[in-house]
């Protein structure tokens, strides 16, 4: 059977990002051979302006059934004001939530032609090339007890960090999965010195690798010092597998070694699916910009390595995912840019349609 994908592109650019990803699936059916079961629907503020939900039952079903989706932003401020129930990124969450995509890939890269763009020295972040694995479920967003109390004459402010050694155990093989396909390198970072889950993560992970990743390079780090790390050396680094509170901080901070959030993509995975490959959800890192939406600005990069993504970790495609990543590069050692990879004084960008067939363009000739 054909490798089976669901298209959400969504709201705002979402549609216009999308586009140029499907460019991209119209030139792996022509040119690689490649034929993608595509189905489209609607999520967020589209979904529910035509059915009363961000997400509709049936495009529910859908998702559980593909081999990946792929989802553009949700969300505009005409959706504001709606009852939180039916807000456009609660569909989004119930995507997350009833596929339980418990470990978050944040890939931090940096290509050479944007290595200026960082806020960090050139040799530092060019060539970079690392992935963020953040626990996506679990710890201290969602622990109980939760909520504010009285105690005495004041109030407290309660979270509770709290993780099962089955939770620290599938993000850690998803981690050593990952780093399999990359540089076969994990660093896991927990505050073992300090907190007792950070104890338990700390064993659980050295357990999993131990038993059944013996091959793939681990080592552990404090999460402080990592933070540390990832802007004085990041390089260091292949895989870095981590909680949810650590994980949301780190990934941000990695995000920004290397430029703009027009750039940067994201997989969410599950548990392994009957064909052996996780359940997994494929969106660029940032919103439906409704700032800019509808004038041709927005850049598509981010959804087309998410695209790519894809291709690597849920259809074992990972030479077409590279020749992609390279044809990005080359766009931009061009001087291709979206506005938002220029300061003002540097010259006119090109638009989101323009820059997706530079990228085709590019494919062809690689
Ligand atoms: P945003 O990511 O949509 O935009 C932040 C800034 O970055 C804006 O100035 C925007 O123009 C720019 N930007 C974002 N993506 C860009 C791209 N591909 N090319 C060029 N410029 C880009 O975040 P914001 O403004 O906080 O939220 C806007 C809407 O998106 C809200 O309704 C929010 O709830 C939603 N949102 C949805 C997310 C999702 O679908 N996963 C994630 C974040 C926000
Ligand atoms: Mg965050």
């Amino acid at each position: 059977a054909n490798p089976s994908l669901l298209i959400l592109a969504g709201d705002g650019i979402g549609p216009e990002v999308m586009a140029e990803v499907k460019k991209i699936i119209g030139w792996m059916g022509a040119k690689r051979g490649v034929t993608f079961d595509v189905t489209e629907d609607l999520v967020g503020g589209c979904a529910y302006d035509k059915h009363g939900v961000p997400l509709h039952d049936d495009t529910m079903a859908k998702a559980q059934e593909v081999d990946a989706v792929l989802l553009g932003a949700v969300g505009g401020p005409q959706y504001d004001t709606l009852d939180f129930s039916v807000k456009p990124e609660r569909g989004l969450l119930r995507l997350r939530k009833e596929m339980d995509l418990f470990s978050n890939l944040r890939p931090a890269q940096c290509f050479d032609a944007l290595a200026d763009f960082s806020s960090l020295k050139k040799d530092v972040v060019a060539g970079l090339d690392i992935v963020i694995v953040r626990e996506l479920t679990s710890g201290v967003y969602f622990g109980e007890p939760r909520g504010i109390f009285v105690e005495g004459n004041e109030r407290v402010g309660i979270n509770t960090q709290r993780y099962t050694e089955s939770e620290i155990a599938r993000v850690a093989r998803s981690a050593f999965e990952l780093a399999r396909k990359r540089a076969n390198k994990v660093c896991s970072m927990e505050k073992a010195n300090v907190m007792e889950s950070g104890i338990l993560w700390r064993d659980v992970v050295q357990e999993i690798h131990d038993k059944e990743y013996p091959d793939v390079q681990l080592s552990h780090m404090y999460a402080d010092n990592g933070a540390m790390q990832l802007v004085r050396w990041p390089k260091q680094f292949d895989v870095i597998v981590t909680d949810n509170l650590f994980g949301d901080v780190l990934s941000d901070c990695a995000a920004m070694l290397t430029g703009s959030l027009g750039m940067l993509p994201s997989a969410s995975l599950g548990a392994p699916m009957a064909n052996g490959r996780p359940k997994a959800l494929y969106e660029p890192v940032h919103g439906s910009a409704p700032d800019i939406a509808g004038t041709g600005k927005a850049n598509p990069i981010a959804c087309i390595l998410s695209f790519a993504m894809a291709l690597r970790y849920s259809f074992d495609m990972g030479e077409d995912a590279t020749r992609i990543e390279k044809a990005v590069e080359q766009v931009l050692a061009d001087g291709l840019r979206t506005a938002d990879l220029m300061g003002p004084q540097d010259g006119t960008p090109i638009s989101t349609t323009q820059m997706g067939d530079a990228i085709v363009a590019a494919l062809d000739a690689s």
